[in-house]
């Protein structure tokens, strides 16, 4: 059976009070409908579609950069989540198979939600809604449902008081064959308390034409949908919550759970161990046993096993460590390979490089890959020793087993096994500082009687 996404991301959200369109407010450092194409994974979507309105242009874009392989359905006028479903419709265009709708602005619906909404549907059922028996159900819809059957899902501002004292409410997740949802789809008009297309309509039109539709329930935390600042940085602590309990399930060990911020693709293998205060942003995968001490920023890098960073190191993306490498405090690291045991553990730079194996770059060295218009590389070799504070203008070579001493600029390649002096020779004049510390304090003492 192949499977659509359908994913609803038109809306502009007015009340986050934002310029940006609510869909692209980052959650785990992901804008928030990545979340919900995430979770549809778990479905193995053969399609995506994003129905996108306000901020069209930005939502594809974010989803390209992401490589979510979406199509882009655009809805000019938001008429509603029927009308806005229709308009994949298009984009779907002899496809055969399943179409699950999920809401842009609703990212913790997991997994195993959809798989169960799946089960259903191979039992059988035309239409499969997921339901929550919500706490407060306020303005949701609510599911009337007839024993096993769901009979229609009536909207909280169409309906009868007896109808709202129902709990069981509509999460906004549907699953049907595709074909069926667009026709279904078709058929509903807009004559409601809202005058919108909606999309919950789709079940009593369902039914009337002898099709079966049921409801899979699950958690209402689940279905938190966003829709203030407020809620987002409520769902923020969540996401975080769910993240560190999912690495110290996996074998992480997390000193100060509360303290280490995650992001929606952080990779950590079992028995690497995180110190407070770490921050990772998105592309970063951490190998068994490597250590990221307190207070580093990781960003698009790989760490391999048994390598060790921080405290206070910065990798940024690009980074690539070795198996044992070590970057120590205050190092940043960019678009750079470490090899195997190579070593920057003081003060140092090094962006747009390769350091080989084993090899020790001294403390305050730094990589001058930049001229102000472009940018290069600067290689350094296996089991080199780089002296502290060496500047390599770049592009410069350092060979294998070669040695710069410390306080060079190294403008020029070092073959394998040599040594580069780049610094001025040092002369030594006897006495010299006495006199000049007494010649500075006459200066002084002059001064303050004239
Ligand atoms: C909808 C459901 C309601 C359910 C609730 C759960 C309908 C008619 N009602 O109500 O039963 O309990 O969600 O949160 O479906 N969107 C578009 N284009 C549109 C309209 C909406 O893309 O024309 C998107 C919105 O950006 C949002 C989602 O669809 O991500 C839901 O729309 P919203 O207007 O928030 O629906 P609710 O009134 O909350
Ligand atoms: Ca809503």
């Amino acid at each position: 059976m192949k499977t659509a996404l359908i994913v609803l991301a038109a809306g502009q959200g007015t009340r986050m009070k934002s310029d940006l369109p609510k869909v692209l407010h980052p959650l785990g450092q992901a804008p928030l409908f990545a979340h919900a194409v995430l979770s549809g994974q778990a479905l193995d979507p053969d399609r995506v579609v994003l129905v996108t309105g306000h901020g069209s242009d930005a939502v594809a874009k974010a989803a390209e950069k992401l490589g979510l392989d979406a199509d882009i359905a655009l809805q000019a006028e938001q008429l509603g989540t029927g009308h806005a479903v229709l308009q994949a419709e298009p984009a779907l265009e002899g496809f055969g198979g399943d179409a699950v709708v999920l809401y842009g602005d609703t990212p913790f619906i997991s997994g195993e939600t959809l798989a169960g909404m799946a089960d259903a549907r191979r039992a059988g059922h035309d239409v499969v809604i997921l339901g929550f028996e919500a706490a407060d159900p306020g303005r949701y819809g609510r599911l009337v449902m007839q024993g096993d059957a769901l009979a229609r899902i009536v909207e909280f501002k169409d309906a009868t008081d007896e109808e709202r004292k129902l709990t069981l409410c509509n999460s906004g997740v549907v699953m049907a064959d595709a074909a069926t949802l667009f026709d279904l789809c078709k058929a509903l008009s807009p004559d409601n308390a809202s005058g919108e297309f909606y999309l919950t309509d789709i079940v009593g039109q369902a039914r009337a034409r002898g099709l079966s539709a049921t409801a899979v329930t699950c958690d209402e935390a689940e279905t938190l949908g966003i829709n203030t600042r407020a809620e987002l940085a409520r769902a923020e602590a969540m996401f975080q919550a769910k993240a560190r309990a999912a690495a110290l399930e996996n074998g992480v060990a997390l000193m100060a759970p509360d303290t280490v911020h995650f992001a929606f693709d952080t990779q950590l293998g079992r028995d690497a161990v995180v110190e407070p205060n770490v921050v990772f942003a998105p592309g970063v995968t951490v190998e068994t046993g490597a250590k990221i001490r307190a207070f580093s920023h990781l960003e698009g890098a790989h760490v391999s096993a048994g390598a060790v960073v921080g405290p206070y190191a910065r990798l940024r993306p690009g980074a690539e460590l070795g198996n044992g490498a070590k970057v120590g405090n205050f190092v940043e690291i960019k678009n750079a390979e470490l090899g195997e045991g190579a070593k920057v553990n003081h003060l140092s730079y090094v962006g747009d490089a390769s350091v080989g194996a084993a090899a020790n770059v001294g403390a305050g060295t730094v990589t001058c890959n930049y001229n102000g218009v472009e940018k290069f590389r600067t290689e350094i070799g296996a089991r080199a020793f780089i002296g502290s504070d060496t500047m390599l203008v770049a592009p410069v070579r350092v060979g294998d087993e070669a040695m710069t001493a410390s306080g060079s600029v190294i403008t020029r390649d070092v073959p394998d096994g040599a040594l580069a002096l780049g610094r001025t020779e040092q002369d030594i004049r006897p006495g010299a500082a006495r006199r000049l510390m007494q010649m500075y304090k006459r200066a002084k003492a002059k001064r303050q009687k004239g």
